[in-house]
């Protein structure tokens, strides 16, 4: 069974393939409409979430299916020490996909191991975040025109942000590929990701704690929260929480091009002044992970045979 749980399960030619099915859907979405009717999606949610969530939701009833689930594992069997795959062998009995978020890394790949439907992998931990990354793919082609030849900046929370490490592996894949990774020391990027596929791969990348000597260079400018969840201390994560605030002023050396992007949810990361900047692109962001959400939902369930 076909299963989402790493963006590098989708090579570069089906990414290209979601994002025309998406573009299409934009286009024509009566065509869409009834293509899931009678299919089901479930949403096993152990962690908190408003966007993947509900354009997960969102996205299966703009096919003409249902959904079914939880969005807090008190709520779930969980609570009672149920293991991950058992809740996947169960669910897998009720729904024909399941979109699950989880806590502990590996979690997605658990479920996907023991159910008998597609899993798809809204976020393990502080892991990876593939359907973000649909999201994020789908921005800057619409923003850039592709993904060749660009300087992207990376600013935030590197270390536990799961969307960075899914969006560096994404766009490693493509030619004449720049980062700038900008974070404080103590958030910078895990050397899985840095060895692991940066240095592996040849590609070229400048680390710095500096947002603004940075700025002038950069075509994406990728926003982080610093994320509160998978800190130790509390005295650390309020040390940190406020290293880099996006202010109108700090734009002044940015191209007129920069596409500003961040997953959301913010905290102080971006200030609401940015919003009417037309470079910020954070709001289509949201929009954009519906789109790629349906044109996932219906690859897995057309090689699964279930429509
Ligand atoms: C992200 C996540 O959950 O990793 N949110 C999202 O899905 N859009 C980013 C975050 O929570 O900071």
């Amino acid at each position: 069974m076909r299963s989402v749980i790493d963006i590098l399960d989708l090579t570069v030619e089906e990414l290209e393939e979601l994002i025309s099915t998406a573009l299409d859907i934009i286009e024509n979405p009566s065509k869409y409409a009834h293509i899931c009717e009678g299919k089901k999606l479930a949403t096993l949610f152990f962690e908190p979430s408003t966007r993947t969530r509900l354009s997960f939701e969102a996205a299966m009833y703009e096919l003409g299916g249902n959904v079914l689930g939880f969005s807090e594992s008190n709520s779930s069997s969980a609570a009672k020490g149920e293991s991950i795959a058992d809740t996947a062998k169960t669910v897998s009995c009720y729904a024909d996909i399941i979109a699950m978020r989880h806590p502990k890394e590996g979690a997605a790949l658990v479920a996907a191991n023991n159910a008998t439907v597609p899993v798809i992998n809204a976020g393990d931990g502080g892991h990876c975040h593939p359907t973000q990354t649909l999201a994020d793919l789908l921005t800057i082609y619409r923003e850039k025109g592709g993904f060749d030849n660009l300087t992207v900046g990376l600013c935030g929370d590197l270390k536990f942000g799961r969307t960075v490490h899914s969006l560096i592996n994404a766009l490693s894949r493509y030619k004449n590929i720049n980062f700038v990774l900008i974070s404080p020391e103590e958030l910078k990027l895990p050397s899985y990701v840095k060895k692991g596929i940066l240095v592996k791969n040849n590609i070229p990348y400048e680390q710095t704690t500096d947002l603004e000597t940075a700025m002038p260079k950069l075509d994406i400018l990728y926003m982080t929260r610093v994320q509160r969840e998978r800190f130790f201390n509390e005295e650390d994560y309020l040390r940190l929480k406020d290293s880099y605030i996006l202010t109108p002023d700090k734009l002044k050396n940015a191209k007129e091009s920069l596409s500003i992007l961040h997953p959301l949810p913010r905290v102080n990361e971006i200030s609401v002044a940015i919003d009417k900047d037309k470079r910020a692109c954070y709001f289509k962001q949201v929009l954009n992970g519906k789109y790629m959400r349906m044109a996932l939902i219906l690859k897995l369930l057309k090689e699964a045979g279930t429509i």
